[in-house]
């Protein structure tokens, strides 16, 4: 993948300003474009230093009072993706600082200077994983409005859909996640299938999940619903509770009911026939929708979404994959999936069914389980499909077929992180939607605080 980082580094004295350079002189991932040990510098060369991310040391803007320092930090960034470093006299504006657009993060003095340089890492990765031009088609169908001749970036949204029950849809949406997050890139993992598998294959708890943001519609319980794995990655786990998740799915059904019925007039059991009709045939973005946007709300942004959706056809499939930006078709190279592939394919582009309408540049195939011994080969797959549909989705990716992948599952460990070849096939993701991440991440750790973390060593 693509070149170092641009960074620029700011803090209070040399000392404390050649302690953080020398570090990152040291780590390949890096190059300084700037630095500043005093006011003047900051203020003069922040501004036009054409950073990725940028490390300012807000004990230096103290002079400016706490308006000028949001003032400056949300005006003269520069472009720059902000990590701010504050001394305890700043931490009640910690907030303040948080809420500004360009702040992606804010850290305590006194901080040790390798985390400090992998949290800038991270956060250049995200940025760069945001710019990353999102699908054509994503241009049309979000609410994201791109001037005409730009394309579309933003957080990719990807929804992670099979024809049916286990062509490895989890498994492909936890390792394309935890290797994203691996990447450095800001990822959150959401699990929409009841009961949930992402948190069983991660070994995560049944909770918190987003049941508590269907309860209460809050942010701050669906920011406390989000669980945390290894440290690198977000994860939001479905309800969990087939009850619970068919009541969400029956509240958005007898919204949509109540809406037509207001249109409608005979008798009451006419109406409610007609009005509950009408809500069963025309798929609406609903609460299920609206999760997915609070999520894209959050600040600092996710960079990516990863969901992981049921095979049924329910609100659950549905209204996530409205608000997908890119939508993995998962199939193994067997003819079964490839003839229930063509029949979702005029499902999820709506010919079988109207209430589906993703366009077809936002569809991609994703082959797992491939071995060399099949007689089916990924172009045999794709032209099979573009001879009955007269089109096909290109393949991004063939994922072989490894025994180890299941037991590293069964060990709660991402496969991705022990089993070369499968990580191999999972980079084909990456490398396709995100070509302007910088460098390759460690196969089995990852680096934090400039302490290598082995990851499920065997
Ligand atoms: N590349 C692979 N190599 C070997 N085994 C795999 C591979 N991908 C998935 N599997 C195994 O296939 C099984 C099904 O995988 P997974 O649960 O991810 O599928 P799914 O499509 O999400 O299924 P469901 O429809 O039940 O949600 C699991 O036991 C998993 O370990
Ligand atoms: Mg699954």
């Amino acid at each position: 993948m693509s070149e170092k980082v641009r960074i620029f580094l700011s803090a209070a004295g040399q000392e404390a300003l050649t302690a953080l350079y020398g570090t990152a002189l040291q780590d390949p991932r890096f190059s300084v474009v700037g630095l500043a040990p005093t006011a003047e510098l900051l203020q003069a060369q922040l501004p036009a230093s054409a950073a990725e991310a940028a490390l300012v040391d807000a004990e230096l803007l103290v002079p400016l009072g706490e308006r000028g320092i949001l003032e400056f930090l949300q005006t003269r960034h520069g472009g720059a993706a902000l990590l701010v470093a504050i001394p305890p006299a700043l931490e009640p504006l910690r907030g303040a600082l948080l809420a500004l657009d360009r702040v992606r993060e804010v850290v305590a003095k006194p901080y040790v200077p390798g985390e400090v340089l992998s949290r800038l890492w991270q956060i250049a990765q995200s940025e760069r994983a945001m710019k990353a031009s999102l699908s054509p088609a994503a241009a049309l169908r979000t609410e994201i409005s791109a001037p005409a001749g730009t394309v579309a970036v933003g957080t990719h949204v990807f929804a992670v859909t099979a024809s049916k029950g286990g062509p490895g849809k989890s498994t492909v949406a936890v390792n394309l996640a935890y290797r994203l997050a691996q990447h450095g890139v800001r990822t959150l993992l959401v699990g929409f299938d009841t009961p949930d598998a992402v948190g069983i294959q991660l070994g995560l708890p049944k909770a918190p999940n987003m049941g508590a943001w269907f309860r209460s519609g809050s942010r701050e319980a669906l920011i406390g619903a989000i669980q945390r794995k290894d440290g690198i990655l977000d994860v939001l786990l479905s309800p969990n509770d087939p009850i619970e998740a068919a009541r969400v799915a029956f509240a958005d059904l007898i919204d949509r009911a109540a809406r037509f019925a207001a249109g409608l007039s005979g008798s009451p059991e006419a109406v409610v026939r007609r009005a509950v009709e009408q809500a069963l045939a025309a798929a609406d973005a609903g609460r299920i929708a609206r999760l997915v946007d609070e999520v894209r709300s959050l600040h600092p942004p996710y960079a990516a979404v990863v969901m992981d959706l049921p095979p049924t056809q329910t609100e659950w499939n549905i209204q996530p994959l409205m608000r997908a930006t890119a939508v993995l078709l998962v199939a193994e190279p067997s003819l079964a999936d490839q003839v229930n592939a063509i029949e979702t394919l005029n499902i999820l582009t709506g010919v079988l069914d109207p209430r589906y309408r993703v366009p077809r540049q936002a569809i991609y195939l994703v082959l797992n389980r491939v071995t060399d011994r099949d007689p089916l080969t990924p172009q045999a797959f794709r032209e099979g499909i573009e001879a009955a549909l007269g089109w096909a989705p290109p393949v991004i990716a063939r994922i072989p077929h490894d025994p180890e992948v299941r037991r590293a599952q069964i060990a709660f460990v991402p496969p991705v992180t022990k089993v070369d070849a499968f990580r191999e096939g999972i980079d084909q993701i990456v490398a396709f939607f995100f070509p302007n991440l910088s460098g390759r991440p460690p196969a089995r750790g990852l680096q934090l605080g400039g302490i290598r973390i082995r990851l499920g060593g065997r």
